[in-house]
């Protein structure tokens, strides 16, 4: 009897996501595998809809961004009593051996509850520009959106120093602050700034004022979308909360730039790099490490050893628990930002 095996991808999407379904789809067919494509994230297992992955140039896919099969937020989770059955319904109508989700901390912990709950055989890839899923070293899309955000703050220097200003420059990982982080350390940003600490104004204004008088014309602040800033002990940054509890992110370079310029008088302009960061092509590095996670998810498959997830340990490429992965959140450690400032000007915080 043939193999079919379902694969999806969900969630912000992420370069390298074409190379994972390339190395997915390459190895089960060599295996006279039948690999059939779910459209849209867990929509399309709900509502069984297709695209067919027979004919795919899996050569030529692999240098493209984005997800040939269309991504979305869906979660069967959302409201179970109805979608639930619907996920089990159509993996039954197709005759699915297995099912291979691609995806970040909500995309897999569907498919953890899944396999835990309902027994449906799946195997995980991970993906999340964020970079904030523990149990593997590093996520792909993760170091194509810090190159996107490397070069933006390389090439605003120029223009900084033409007008003697601060530039912040907002960088996406929603409650982890690794993009912000490797981007503003390759580009040699004078302030980082991370949801991990808070960011007290007073200390990074004091911290400005002594760098300009040393001279510098220009600073680049390195900004991520879910920094806390405090002002007199009081956060100013966004109070809302959403439907996790978790702190709305955005707005925070705006927010830095203005309250900069205020206290200091140091004019400052803002830039949000939004979602450039997931555009384009992936670098090599994620193609091929996407490849390999793919080619890993396609041999758990063919070895029926579901309820895991393709990861890299210390360099290799391995496999892990799925309820493992999801379980924490990977955020920056205190020994990254501990040397970081030891290297450069303090982030502001105490
Ligand atoms: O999780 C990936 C991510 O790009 C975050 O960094 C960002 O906060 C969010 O998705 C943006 O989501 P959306 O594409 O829904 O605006």
């Amino acid at each position: 009897m043939t193999l079919r095996v379902g694969v999806l991808t969900g969630g912000g999407d992420a370069p390298g996501l074409n190379a994972a379904i390339c190395g997915l789809g390459r190895r089960l067919i060599a295996a006279h595998a039948e690999l059939i494509g779910f459209r849209d994230g867990w929509r399309g297992i709900i509502d069984d809809t297709t695209r067919s992955l027979h004919d795919v140039d899996f050569q030529r896919l692999l240098i493209q961004g984005g997800t040939l099969l269309g991504s979305s937020g869906e979660n069967p989770y959302r409201e179970p009593a109805t979608m639930v059955p619907k996920v089990l319904q159509t993996i039954a109508r197709h005759r699915l051996t297995a099912l291979v989700v691609i995806g970040g901390e909500g995309t897999l912990g569907a498919a953890d509850r899944l396999w835990r709950e309902h027994q449906v055989p799946v195997v995980g890839v991970p993906k999340t520009i964020d970079n904030d899923l523990d149990a593997t070293d590093f996520t792909f899309g993760f170091f194509s959106a810090v190159e996107v955000a490397t070069r933006a703050m390389d090439d605003l220097r120029s223009t900084a120093d033409s007008h003697g200003r601060i530039m912040a420059v907002e960088c996406m990982g929603r409650h982890a602050g690794w993009i912000t982080a490797y981007a503003g350390v390759a580009s040699g940003a004078e302030a980082i700034l991370v949801p991990e600490r808070p960011v007290h104004l007073e200390d990074l204004c004091a911290n400005l004022q002594r760098l300009r008088a040393t001279g510098a014309r220009s600073a680049i602040i390195a900004v991520a979308e879910g920094a806390r800033l405090f002002e007199n002990g009081v956060c100013i940054s966004c109070m809302e909360k959403d439907q996790f509890g978790q702190y709305l992110t955005g707005d925070a370079a705006l927010l830095v730039a203005k309250r900069v310029q205020a206290r200091i008088g140091w004019e400052a302009r803002h830039l949000v790099l939004g979602h450039l960061q997931r555009a384009g092509q992936p670098i090599a590095f994620d193609r091929i490490f996407a490849l390999r996670l793919g080619a890993r998810a396609a041999r758990l498959v063919l070895e029926k050893r579901y309820g895991q997830m393709a990861s890299m340990q210390k360099g290799e490429i391995t496999e892990v628990s799925l309820h493992d992965a999801v379980a924490a959140r990977k955020t920056l450690t205190d020994k990254f930002l501990d040397r970081y400032e030891s290297f450069f000007l303090p982030m502001g915080g105490p």
